[in-house]
This record gives structure tokens, C-alpha cells and sequence, in this order.
């Protein structure tokens, strides 16, 4: 069937066929269901009233699980429910049996005979996997320790909306070597830029990550990973950080601060940068890895990043649900 944009904003008819299938990691996506997903974003953010008119998600609910505190995900998952014509329950650790009652198989299949879809924000990614295997409807993972998909994708629309491309863009990632940086190495890879990890030493990103982003990447040169984050920076268009603290981590706040002397993104580090660099970080921010001068500076976009965290996730809702 060949079908038009015209029919298929009318029908809903999904070009990617993208429906029913869960988005545990960016490693679910291929490179066009990626730049596919970025259009649609691109959409939303344009013609928000549009999709608020039409309603494509009317009478679809999704369970939101959070068993980690959410700002962002959150109000905009629920946000994007709403303006698509859909239901967003909030499933927050003290409001489901989910962990203290009862088990994560028994709460997949339950949820799967309610909802339409699962979000869900866990510890363990192998947690999300359960819920996308029992259920049996369209899981999306709202941040694991592993992976943060959604993040991702806003991260790249953000990179795309301030410097009009991806391919052969260079970006520096500063920090924690874990989930956002795992979430942003997959999409660089499959995106066609090149990412210079820098972390401490102990918190490089996973082996398996690396490696399969170099398997994927047109070149293994993509993809660099050090200890060294004057190198990583250096003539660099995008720096991304995260915090140094991630949630579930609090009691390894005080040595984890000291490892990470040196990795600070402050005026000092980046003077190496391009000088029309962009600066991105997810969000909750702590002094500890970047300066009030950088976040709120002139080179920040870190607040477009998180509005464009409502058009990305409006996007994924709207074609796998
Ligand atoms: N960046 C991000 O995922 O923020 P929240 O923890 O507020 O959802
Ligand atoms: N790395 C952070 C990201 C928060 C959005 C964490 O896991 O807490």
C-alpha cells in the first residue's frame, strides 16, 4: 500500500511500522526509525495543536511505572498522553503492589490485560525486558541503569535543531561512563557522529556497549573512549554531561565526588571546545559536574533539550501504541 503524508496524518497509518513494539534501548531502533522518529518529534513541536485535534491515541492508556523519582519523563509522558487523546496512569513505587506484595511477572501480566502500553523507569533492565516479555504490549523504558532511550533521542533532536545535522558531528561526553552516556553512544553510532567518551577511571562505559556500537558505527573511529577529558573536549561541537550521582547511588556520593576531580564542565575545560560549541545535560543538574557559567550560559541549550524531551516521547507514543 503506498501511502501518502496527507493519508497518513489522516489514518494514522504507520509508515515504520513501528506499533506494538517496545523501546527497551536504542539498539531496538534501525538508523531510519531513528531519523523517522525525529521527524515526527519535529511535527509535534510544530503542529501541536494539529495532533491535540485529531486525537491519535484516543482510548489508549498507558501504566507509567516509576520506582525511581522523575521531573522530566514524567509530566512529559503524561503530558504527551493527554495531548494525543490517551490515558497515563502513574504507577509510583508507593501506589502498586509491584515490589512489596507482589512480583514483577505477575504484575506484567496484569498490567497487560488493562493497558494499551507500559512505561517504566527500574533499576535493572533486565526488569523492563520481563515487562516487555509478560505483558505482552509495547514497553518503553523510561530509564534504567543501563539505558535511557528517550533521553537520547531528545539529546539528538536538540544537536540537530542547534546545528542543522548529525552526521560527522563530534561530541564529547563528560562524566559517568552509564546510562544517558550508554543511551547517547548508541545513537551517535547509529546517527553517524563521532562521540569521545571521557570518564574517570572505573566508570568507563560498558564493554558490551562499546562494542556494539563500534560493530554498528560506519567506522570503529566513531566511537573513542579515555580518561583524558581535555582530549575528548578538544575542537569539539556538542559537550553532554550527566550527573555524577545517579539515582540509587547516594551512599557512593562522597568518593565518587572525588573521583571525579577534573571532570567538571566549567569555563577552564571548556575553552578547548569549538568556539560555538553546544552544551547539553539531561537534567536534574548539581554543581559538582558543571558551573553555573556553562548551564546557564550562552552556549547551553539544555532547557530546549528538555522541552524537546515532550515532542520525542510524543512521537514513540504515538506509533508504538
Ligand atoms: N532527564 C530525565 O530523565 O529527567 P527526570 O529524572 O526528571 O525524568
Ligand atoms: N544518570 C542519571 C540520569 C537521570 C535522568 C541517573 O541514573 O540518575
Amino acid at each position: 500500500m503506498v501511502v501518502n503524508k496527507a493519508e497518513y496524518y489522516l489514518y494514522g497509518v504507520n509508515l515504520m511500522n513501528l506499533k506494538g513494539r517496545s523501546l527497551l534501548s536504542l539498539k531496538d531502533l534501525t538508523p531510519s526509525e531513528i531519523r523517522f522518529l525525529l521527524d515526527e518529534a519535529k511535527d509535534f513541536k510544530k503542529n501541536r495543536l494539529k495532533y491535540i485535534e485529531l486525537q491519535p491515541l484516543k482510548g489508549k492508556t498507558l501504566g507509567m511505572i516509576f520506582q525511581k523519582r522523575s521531573t522530566r519523563t514524567r509530566v512529559s509522558t503524561e503530558t504527551a498522553m493527554a495531548e494525543l487523546g490517551g490515558h497515563a496512569l502513574f504507577l509510583g513505587k508507593d501506589d502498586i503492589q509491584l515490589g512489596v506484595n507482589e512480583s514483577l511477572y505477575d504484575t506484567a501480566v496484569v498490567l497487560g490485560r488493562f493497558v494499551s502500553g507500559i512505561l517504566a523507569r527500574v533499576f535493572d533492565q533486565s526488569d523492563v525486558e520481563t515487562l516487555a516479555k509478560e505483558s505482552g504490549v509495547p514497553v518503553i523504558n523510561a530509564l534504567s541503569n543501563s539505558f535511557h532511550p528517550l533521553q537520547a533521542l531528545a539529546d539528538i533532536m536538540t544537536i540537530e535543531e542547534h546545528l542543522g545535522k548529525l552526521e560527522g558531528i563530534n561530541l564529547a561526553w563528560i562524566g559517568d561512563g552509564n546510562n544517558v552516556c550508554h543511551s547517547l553512544t548508541l545513537a551517535a553510532a547509529k546517527m553517524g557522529m563521532n562521540i569521545h567518551i571521557a570518564t574517570p577511571k572505573g566508570y568507563e562505559p560498558d564493554d558490551e556497549v562499546i562494542k556494539y556500537a563500534k560493530e554498528i558505527a560506519k567506522s570503529p573511529k566513531q566511537i573513542i573512549t579515555s580518561n583524558n577529558p581535555i582530549k575528548a573536549i578538544t575542537s569539539t561541537k556538542v559537550v553532554v554531561t550527566d550527573t555524577f550521582i545517579s539515582m540509587g547511588q547516594e551512599k557512593e556520593a562522597e568518593e565518587k565526588i572525588k573521583k571525579f576531580e577534573g571532570f567538571r564542565v566549567d569555563l577552564d575545560l571548556v575553552k578547548y571546545a569549538d568556539p560555538n560549541f553546544i552544551f547539553l545535560h539531561c537534567l536534574p543538574r548539581h554543581k559538582e559536574e558543571v558551573s553555573d557559567d556553562v548551564i546557564y550560559g550562552s552556549h547551553s541549550v539544555v532547557f530546549d533539550e528538555a522541552e524537546n524531551r515532550l515532542h520525542t516521547v510524543a512521537a514513540v507514543l504515538k506509533n508504538v501504541l
